[in-house]
Formats: structure tokens, C-alpha cells, sequence
């Protein structure tokens, strides 16, 4: 993302400043028997969301291919529903698009054999992060 490569010590201590950033405010009313409902799927092993988007910053911080076009940095989630468009590329314009072909497919958690309730649970879940 240019600028200089940076040393070991300013990475870890430019990550703990991030992280250390508060999410922004959520904005509107979730449901929260939805956001329940998406928690489940996301934590769900079969779907596997939670297997690079995982601990209390929802990243592994690893780098891979989830068939968006190259191989990324698993991005923490915290505040993802307030840091639209999405994706490295920007392709995605809402959390809904991310679910479409643009967002990787299967090889970007399982997500092909989920109904449509269930990714709209998936999103309130998401929202609320
Ligand atoms: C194999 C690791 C992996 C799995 C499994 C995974 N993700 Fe991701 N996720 C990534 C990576 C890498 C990116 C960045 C892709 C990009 O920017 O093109 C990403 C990006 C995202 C984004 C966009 C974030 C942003 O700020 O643009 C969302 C939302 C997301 N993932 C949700 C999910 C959900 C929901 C699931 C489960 C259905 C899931 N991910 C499963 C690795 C993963």
C-alpha cells in the first residue's frame, strides 16, 4: 500500500494502535434474534467464517486467496458495516454484494448451500460487529 516496508517492532506497534481504535457508532436498529441467528452461521464449522476471521479482532491475520483475485490479508470485521464498499478492490458496494459472485464463492467460507434468510442473517450479524 506504498510508503517505506516498515520494521517488525512498527508493524506490531501500528497494529495494536488499530486495533485499539474504537468501532464507529452503529447506526440504525438491528434484530436481534437475527444477529443471533447469523452468529450461528458464522461460527458455524461447515460455513468456516470464523476460521480466518477468528479471536477478538475477527482475524487470523493471515494472507490468502479467497478467490476475490489475489491473496489478501484476512481483515478484522469490527465495524465492517460502517466501512462500505468492501473488498481490497472495492467491488462489493454492500455487505449483500460480498455474497455474490465478487465475493469469492465457495472457496471464500461455504456459503453456496445457505438460504437466503440465512445470509440475511449472516449480514445482521456482520452489522452488529
Ligand atoms: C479462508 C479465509 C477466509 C474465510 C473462511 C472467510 N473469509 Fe472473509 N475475508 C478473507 C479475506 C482474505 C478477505 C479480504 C478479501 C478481499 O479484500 O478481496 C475477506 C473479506 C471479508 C469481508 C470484507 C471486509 C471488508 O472490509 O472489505 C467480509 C464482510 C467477510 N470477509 C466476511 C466473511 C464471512 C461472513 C465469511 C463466512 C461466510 C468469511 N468472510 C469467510 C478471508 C476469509
Amino acid at each position: 500500500m506504498s510508503g517505506p516496508q516498515l520494521q517488525l517492532d512498527q508493524k506490531n506497534a501500528l497494529q495494536t494502535w488499530l486495533f485499539a481504535l474504537p468501532a464507529p457508532a452503529k447506526s440504525g436498529v438491528l434484530d436481534d434474534a437475527a444477529v443471533a441467528r447469523g452468529k450461528t452461521v458464522f461460527e458455524d464449522t461447515k460455513v468456516g467464517c470464523a476460521t480466518c476471521h477468528s479471536g477478538a479482532h475477527f482475524t487470523n491475520s493471515a494472507t490468502v486467496d479467497v478467490g476475490t483475485g489475489g491473496a489478501f490479508q484476512v481483515p478484522s470485521l469490527i465495524g465492517v458495516g460502517a466501512r462500505a464498499p468492501f473488498l481490497h478492490d472495492g467491488s462489493a458496494m454492500t455487505l449483500r454484494d460480498r455474497f455474490a459472485s465478487q465475493g469469492g464463492g465457495d472457496r471464500h467460507g461455504h456459503t453456496s448451500s445457505l438460504s437466503g434468510a440465512q445470509i440475511s442473517d449472516l449480514i445482521a450479524y456482520l452489522e452488529s460487529l
